[in-house]
């Protein structure tokens, strides 16, 4: 970013993300923004939606991301018109990513043809396992065929970019099986997996399950071992791992995901949409009512809105960009808060470094391979090193 007088110019291009909250049910672990009743309301969601792209601030685009929610539930037209209200308000960069999640459950190479035709140029599909149980237990609506059958059905349609989800440390997940669901996702040749550890919320139904003893989470050097296994195999069959969950075929890492993990700015439209823009990081009330309420009224409700101090900024540029393997870049972090990195973690740096669970790599800082699982842990005591480090720094 250049200052130029009182006017603030962006030398960088945004990200977009637009949110659909429905999905047909709701799956035991999920604790996302989304509900799975109103389908009549979705041609009046999408109005808002499209009323809202209106009101953004007109930036260059290299991605736009529908997620959800069940963005597939939409029909390719009502994708396609989404698309060009944004097409109208905003440059799209020549090559700009076009994703669009999708659950396996109904997907068809008809739809898949469509929403390529609207401009949608990848696809990320919600797969989570390969074992028909574990797929019941998730309260998921496909099965593992339902679920090949999904992605030939999108190769078939000519879908050059496919992305799997994939998740592990579920229920009754041991590593043979685990190694199963990662060998059936990689017979289909995916462009991207992701690979999600589960994290239960306290609300959802899974959590009361493990808590009466219902079902039980693997211990964590179960979970450990599956991670090892995921990161040995796909490595093996030629994925970049270049972020903690996230791996790739050469060129084709996520180029919106890496627009948060590189703290670049975003905008967000739909019900609990969030944006960081200029140093102002704002969410949308994730309440579908009350968003579509407001949004048609001329302004959708925000829940969040803070010129955020810049003690936080600089624990979310550390806690998103050591998730990714090309670490953070100190002249980057110098740059965007006027100090060094070193000074700002102190004596907490070397300690990690000596340590061993932080290295440099290639002139930037990032978690040692060795240490990938604890990262929650690394990043927690970075946290508190900002923390007692900035007030002295920024006063
Ligand atoms: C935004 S969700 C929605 C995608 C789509 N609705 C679906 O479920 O197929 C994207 C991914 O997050 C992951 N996910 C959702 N809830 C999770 C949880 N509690 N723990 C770990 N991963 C989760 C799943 O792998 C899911 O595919
Ligand atoms: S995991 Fe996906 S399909 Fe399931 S409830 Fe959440 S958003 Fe909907």
């Amino acid at each position: 970013m250049v200052r130029c007088s009182r006017r603030i110019l962006l030398t960088s291009t945004a990200a977009l993300y637009i949110h659909i909250p429905y999905c047909v049910t709701i799956c035991s672990y999920c604790d996302f923004d989304r509900q799975a009743h109103g389908f009549e309301l979705i041609p009046r969601y999408l109005e808002a939606v499209e009323q809202e792209i209106g009101q953004q601030p007109r930036a260059e685009l290299h991605s736009v991301f529908f997620g959800g929610g069940t963005p597939s539930l939409l029909e390719p037209r009502q994708v396609a018109r989404v698309l060009e209200v944004v097409a109208r308000h905003f440059a799209l960069a020549a090559e700009a990513e076009t994703t669009l999640e999708a659950n396996p459950d109904d997907l068809t190479e008809d739809q898949v043809r469509g929403f390529r035709t609207a401009g949608v140029n990848r696809l990320s599909l919600g797969v989570q396992s390969f074992h028909d149980p574990t797929l019941r237990l998730l309260r998921r609506r496909h099965s593992s065929a339902r679920a090949e059958a999904a992605v030939r059905a999108a190769q078939a349609a000519g879908m050059a970019n496919l992305s799997l989800d994939l998740m592990y440390g579920l229920p009754g997940l041991g590593l043979a099986r685990w190694r199963h669901t990662l060998e059936r996702a990689l017979v289909l040749e995916p462009d991207h997996l992701s690979c999600y550890l589960l994290t239960l919320e306290p609300s959802v139904p899974m959590a009361r399950w493990v808590e009466q003893g219902r079902v039980s989470l693997p211990r964590d050097e179960a979970i450990a071992r599956q991670y090892e296994l995921a990161r040995t195999l796909l490595a093996e069959r030629g994925f970049e791992h270049y972020e903690l969950s996230n791996w790739a075929r050469p060129g084709r890492a996520s180029r919106h995901n890496l627009t948060y993990w590189r703290d670049e700015p975003y905008l967000g439209v739909g019900a609990g949409a969030a944006s960081s823009w200029q140093g102002q990081r704002y969410k949308n009330t994730p309440h579908v009512q009350t968003y579509l309420r407001t949004a048609l009224a001329g302004q959708p409700e925000r829940v969040e809105w803070e010129q955020t101090p810049a003690q936080t900024r600089m624990q979310d540029y550390l806690a998103l960009g050591l998730r990714l393997r090309e670490g953070v870049d100190p002249a980057r972090f110098e740059a965007r808060f006027g100090r060094q990195l070193s000074e700002v973690l102190g004596a907490e740096l070397e300690v990690l470094i000596a340590g061993g669970p932080l290295e440099w790599h290639a002139g930037r800082l990032r978690v040692a391979e060795a240490s990938l699982l604890v990262t929650n842990e690394i990043l927690a005591r970075l946290q508190a090193a900002v923390a007692n480090g900035a007030p002295r720094l920024l006063a």
